[in-house]
């Protein structure tokens, strides 16, 4: 059935080097982290395992980006649905931030990576937020990629923060209800100063959005593969750059906006 969805990657990675020379590199690649229950799974393993291995692919990718010349990288590390889940995949999901830059942010400060979260941090706990704020303090000065964890998102959640915060500027009559356009409302999303996500990628098979980003990915490509997010390896992310590299960017229009001054 996905034959007939050119997007769709059945897990064979495209051998070409991509990029460099066709000069397209995703400034901003968001992921949809999808697969970790699975991979477990089928291996005979609890769940959790699956998000354990997880965690080796995030840092993997991470650099693989870097190396390609991407600027952002947000991942979708826990939704605002995920909290449906038996709580002891909540309170283990919980903690993997804090695992995960126990285990590398050394690494990620050496690399010259920038630590960001977006998602509504009121119900994360104490020690994961203490390990999140003190990576990002670390590393607010680095000039490498931003990898930006998208912890207790939900895209309905973050649209209505913004209406919410720009209702407020109108009652106060701070701005009239006129001058609300598009870039206003973007301007009060969870992270104003990141470009909108130019390449998605969702690992794990599923062809949905499951709330992600749903404002920013208004004209990002898509790109959906079968890889469980453990499997996901440095060629996955190739294939799918070198995928993007071929697509043409019209945003409604008649050209591709790269292609305007060439
Ligand atoms: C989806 O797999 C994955 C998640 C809900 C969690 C993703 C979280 C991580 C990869 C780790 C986050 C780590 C840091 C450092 C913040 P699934 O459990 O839905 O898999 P399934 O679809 O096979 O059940």
């Amino acid at each position: 059935m996905y034959d007939k969805f050119p997007f769709f990657n059945k897990g064979k990675a495209i051998q070409n080097e991509p990029t460099a020379e066709t000069g397209k590199i995703p400034q901003h690649v968001a992921i949809i982290m999808d697969g970790n229950g699975r991979w477990a799974q089928k291996r005979g393993l609890p769940r959790i395992a699956g998000h354990r291995e997880a965690m080796k692919t995030i840092k993997r990718i991470t650099y693989e980006a870097q190396h390609l010349g991407v600027k952002v990288l947000t991942l979708y590390a826990f939704s605002t649905e995920n909290w449906k889940r038996p709580k002891s995949e909540v309170d283990f999901l919980m903690r993997l931030p804090e695992q995960f830059l126990h285990s590398y942010l050394a690494e990620l400060i050496e690399r010259n990576v920038q630590v960001r979260v977006m998602g509504d941090m009121s119900r994360i706990p104490e020690n994961t937020m203490r390990a999140v704020r003190q990576a990002i303090d670390r590393t607010k000065s680095n000039s490498g990629l931003i990898l930006n964890f998208a912890l207790n998102y939900g895209g309905h959640a973050e649209i209505i923060h913004a209406v919410r915060t720009i209702a407020r500027k109108v009652q106060e009559k701070r701005i009239a209800p006129e001058s609300i356009d598009e870039q206003l409302l973007a301007n009060n999303l969870l992270s104003p100063s990141l470009p909108d996500p130019d390449l998605l990628i969702r690992t794990g098979g599923e062809i949905r959005l499951s709330n992600f980003m749903l404002w920013q990915l208004a004209y990002t490509e898509l790109y959906f593969t079968e890889v469980f997010w453990p499997d996901f390896k440095e060629e996955d992310l190739k294939s799918a750059v070198y995928e993007f590299s071929r697509r043409q960017r019209r945003y409604g229009g008649i050209k591709d906006k790269g292609s305007e001054n060439k």
